[in-house]
């Protein structure tokens, strides 16, 4: 076998966004143009020669092919051993996990998440660093400058790979070991929950619905849930992944988990529900027609943590993302631990984790996870819910009435904008930008306002400093309202508006959650002039 070294031009448009590259397949289809981005990742790392990689992926439309030639440009560029998963699939958290259970340098992650696969969807690419998680700002950036400048890479011929089995070969002198993707991640799921308790649950005749949506967390849910678990044949739904994900968008919400919703808010709903998203990473719970928004499991989590064995010893600290809704603040605050606020993305909870200062944490974007991988991790926070409801032994709805009988409830909902007009997003920020300094003491409605910012972090492990994280407009009586533009979509702009509305009162629980931020939808929309410049009546999806 002999290393090529192929000469190519760079593309313009390489930038890795919140998480990792994405782009249209057409996009990754132009000759040379996911090669260009393999090398620059690699010219962008230092000393993983003769070290593991780990590579794998959701599954989606390309991610064999591409699969393939990661693994010839590693065996060209000097890595020694490769782990990839059978059939090039791996879920983002067993591919954190595979990575610190194996002490790899890194890995590559194939993966849109949520956004739709197939020849007319999304491809995508990332790199996770040692310690399991996404790469840092520092990391992604230095990639996108040498993508910019890159001239050649390397690559070795290779026949065929065969990744159909659980095997060794060896390509150029580097050893592949394809592994089965379910086993590392399995096991430790066993090590951190109550596996007996859970298995009882079912026994005792408590149903649930895990809806895969045809992606990559069927094969994981089906040996977890069913064969270990014991939880009967049809738990798991549109379990095989598919290259299209079925024609569906597999991002488990309210909108697009329509079988699941529809089986949980019908005349025959389960006990249970869950559903995660294309690459596993997601999560959305659902009790007998009851909705918890996803603020609202960070916050019970925690609550309950010590329920579970692998947190029987406490909580070292939490964090959650700044759109994502105070409710956790409270549990943090009378449980005395740190908690901590940070932007949107999951790159800024590895140093917080890394330094053993938080154990949980989450985004109002479905995703939750904790200190056991450096990834949300969307099957892991069902199993954290089974473990809590077999030692609870109450529905899902008292456990939260509950809980915000306690603590209170933080009335939220996030309302995106999609596909909307680029210029028409970035004049909608521009204005709420210019504006800022005039809206504290302002009325605005009955509310008066606070404060008004846009959201910079400062990274209290390695004192980084990211800025224009999102538009926050606060008032008197805690009520919030957030915009920011999606770092994720690949069509025009997505403009996501988060609203939040404490109420301690349990009287006053009951209340719609759109009726409940009413005057708040009214405001963000006057403040921002979101339908005039949009052109938009009404979100595309509501959460
Ligand atoms: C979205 C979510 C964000 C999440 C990211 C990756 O990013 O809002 O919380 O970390 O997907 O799953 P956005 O499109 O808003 O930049
Ligand atoms: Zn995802």
């Amino acid at each position: 076998m002999a290393i090529q070294t192929i000469q190519t031009q760079p593309f313009p448009d390489q930038k890795p966004g919140t998480s990792g590259l994405r782009k249209k397949v057409a996009v990754f289809q132009q000759p040379h143009y996911l090669e260009n981005f393999v090398q620059s990742i690699f010219d962008s790392l230092d000393g993983f020669a003769g070290k593991t990689l780990v590579v794998g992926g959701d599954g989606r439309y390309g991610n064999l092919q591409a699969t393939m030639v990661i693994l010839r440009m590693a065996a060209a560029n000097g890595f020694g051993r490769v782990l990839v998963g059978r059939d090039g699939l791996l879920s983002t958290p067993a591919a954190s996990c595979v990575i610190r259970k194996h002490d790899a340098f890194g890995g590559i992650i194939l993966s849109a998440s949520h956004n739709p696969g197939g020849p007319d969807g999304d491809f995508g690419i990332k790199y996770n660093t040692g310690n399991g998680g996404p790469a840092p700002e520092k990391i992604t950036d230095a990639i996108f400058e040498r993508s910019k400048t890159i001239r050649e890479y390397r690559i070795v011929d290779a026949e065929e790979i065969a990744l159909d089995r659980e095997h060794e070969f060896t390509l150029d002198g580097m050893t592949v070991n394809v592994i089965d993707p379910v086993a590392d991640y399995a096991e430790l799921m066993a090590e951190l929950f109550d596996f007996r308790a859970i298995a009882h649950l079912f026994q005792s005749g408590f149903r649930m619905r895990f809806d895969a949506m045809h992606a990559i967390t069927g094969p994981y849910a089906t040996e977890i849930l069913q064969n270990r678990l014991g939880a009967p044949r049809g738990t798991v739904i549109n379990g095989v992944p598919l290259a299209d994900f079925g024609g569906g968008h597999p991002d488990p919400n309210l909108t697009y988990a329509k079988e699941l919703v529809d089986e949980m808010f019908g005349d025959k709903a389960l006990d249970f529900g869950a559903a995660s998203d294309g690459d596993g990473d997601r999560n959305m719970i659902l009790g007998r027609r009851f909705f918890v928004t996803p603020s609202d499991s960070l916050a019970l989590l925690t609550a309950n943590a010590t329920l579970a064995p692998g947190y029987a010893d406490g909580l070292a600290g939490v964090a959650r993302s700044m759109p994502t809704s105070a409710a956790v603040d409270r549990v943090a605050e009378a449980l005395g631990i740190d908690c901590f606020e940070t932007p949107t993305g999951w790159k800024f909870f590895g140093n917080l984790m890394d330094a053993g200062r938080v154990t949980l944490c989450g985004e109002e974007s479905f995703g939750t996870g904790s200190s056991h991988v450096r990834e949300k991790d969307g099957l892991w926070a069902v199993l954290f819910w089974l473990n809590i409801l077999a030692r609870r032994q109450q529905p899902v709805e008292t456990l939260i009435r509950t809980h915000w009988a306690r603590y209170g409830r933080n009335y939220y909902s996030r309302h995106d904008y999609e596909g909307v007009d680029t210029a028409g997003a970035e004049q909608l920020m521009a204005g709420l930008r210019e504006g800022l300094e005039t809206l504290p003491g302002r009325q605005l409605g009955l509310l008066t306002v606070a404060y008004a910012d846009d959201f910079s972090y400062t990274d209290p492990v390695d004192g980084s400093v990211s800025t224009g994280q999102g538009i926050r407009i606060g008032f008197s009586e805690g009520s919030r309202i957030v915009f920011r533009l999606s770092g994720t979509g690949t069509e025009g702009a997505t403009l996501r508006i988060y609203l939040e509305r404490f109420e301690a009162d349990p009287a006053r629980h009951d209340q719609d959650t759109q009726q409940a931020l009413a005057d708040l939808i009214a405001i963000a929309d006057d403040v921002a002039g979101i339908r005039r410049l949009t052109g938009r009546e009404f979100p595309t999806v509501i959460t």
